[in-house]
Parts: structure tokens; sequence; C-alpha cells
């Protein structure tokens, strides 16, 4: 399989629209559901680039071909909780076939050191494509920490989706796991003194499940 760059920023003119949409304070949750959804598949195009491909041989009512097709093992999505659920959903409707596990991690809030709650993936990692989900990578550390249990798990080959990257969190991530390729729809900034991502969208949990 072609390998992707370490990090991949999606610029695609209809992710950007969205994506500003999405940051405005003053998108209802509603919207901001509706345009993850949307966004959501439009990256999943982007992260599911280079798969390996393979032949196979159907009858098109005008004749046989050998006709191009996916190789290998279901992908596993993995969503790292409970954010990672607002891309999962959309990447589901492009990928139905997909596997799907969960990272359930929570974020200590005064030491950001993420804490594990719940952990539950597909068998045969070690065979499968694993895109790990999360709409922020912040300081990395719980994407880091997922991705560690990930690659326990027996995993070999993952990739990382995100909305937004921040410089601190994609450094880190680069430094932990040199080997997992990151899309993202952009590259933010900075990290705030809270670990939030600036400019942002905020709390992508609270946004997406209306909660505060
Ligand atoms: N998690 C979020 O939801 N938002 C941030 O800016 C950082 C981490």
């Amino acid at each position: 399989m072609t390998e992707l760059p370490h990090l991949t920023h999606v610029q695609h003119p209809l992710v950007q629209h969205k994506l500003t949409l999405m940051r405005d304070k003053n998108t209802s949750t509603a919207v901001f559901r509706q345009l993850l959804r949307e966004i959501s598949q439009l990256l999943a195009y982007e992260v599911t680039r280079e798969l390996p491909m393979t032949t196979k041989r159907i009858d098109t009512p005008m004749e046989a071909m050998d006709a191009p097709t996916l190789e290998g093992r279901k992908l596993a999505l993995i969503s790292i909780l409970r954010a990672g659920n607002g891309l999962l959903d959309g990447m589901l409707e492009l990928i139905p076939s997909a596997r799907v596990g969960f990272v359930g991690l929570y974020r200590d809030e005064k030491t950001l050191q993420p804490v594990q709650y719940y952990f539950k993936v597909p068998d045969h990692m070690d065979e499968r494509l694993v895109i790990a989900v999360d709409p922020m990578l912040a300081t990395g550390n719980s994407s880091i920490a997922a991705i560690e249990l990930l690659k326990k798990s027996g995993a070999k080959n993952i990739r990382f989706l995100c909305l937004l990257a921040s410089p601190e969190g994609i450094a880190a991530m680069k430094a932990a796991h040199p080997d997992v390729p990151i899309v993202t729809a952009s590259v933010d900034s900075r990290l705030n003194d809270n670990g939030y991502i600036v400019p942002g969208l905020g709390d992508a949990g609270d946004r997406m499940f209306g909660t505060k």
C-alpha cells in the first residue's frame, strides 16, 4: 500500500466551508451535527485514499470483466469516545461494512492526562486498516494513549482522522507514533492554557451533543 504522508491537511472548499460554519458559536446543535455528518464523509474519502485494491471477476449485462474492489479485511473504525462518535456516524454511511470499535478515555481537567474507562475493538486488528477518529487533536495525550492501546491489541496499520489539530498535538503524535498518518481539516494556531484549540470550535462533544 502507498503510504499517506505524516500529515494531510484537507483543503477541499466544501470541507473548509462546512468547518467555518461549525466553528461559528451561533451555529445550533442540530446544524453542527448535520455539518459534522457531512464533513466526516468528505474526510472519510480522504483518509481512505491509497487503500490496497484487487480485482474480481464479475459479469456486467454486456460481458465479463475483472473489476476493481477493495482488498483484504474490512476496515476498523475506532471512535475515541465521546466526540469520536460524531465523526463515526458519517463515516459509516460511506463505509457501511466497516467494523467498529470504541476507546473510552476522559481527560483529567487538572493534569490534562487521559484516563481509560472503556475499550472494545474488532478481532484481527493486525490484518485491518484501523482508522482512529477524534474531532480534536489538542494536546495529543488522549489520541496518543488510544493509539497505544490499539497497537497493544495488534493493530499495525493505523491512520488518525480529526477535524482540527493543534501544532502541539501534531508534534506530540509524530514523536509518539511516527508511523500513524494524520488527516485533518485544519491546523489551528495553538492551544490555550486549558488545552483547548484556538481559534478552534470549543468543546466538540458539548457542541455535538448539546451539553455544557
Ligand atoms: N477537546 C475539545 O473538544 N476541544 C478542544 O479545543 C480541545 C479538546
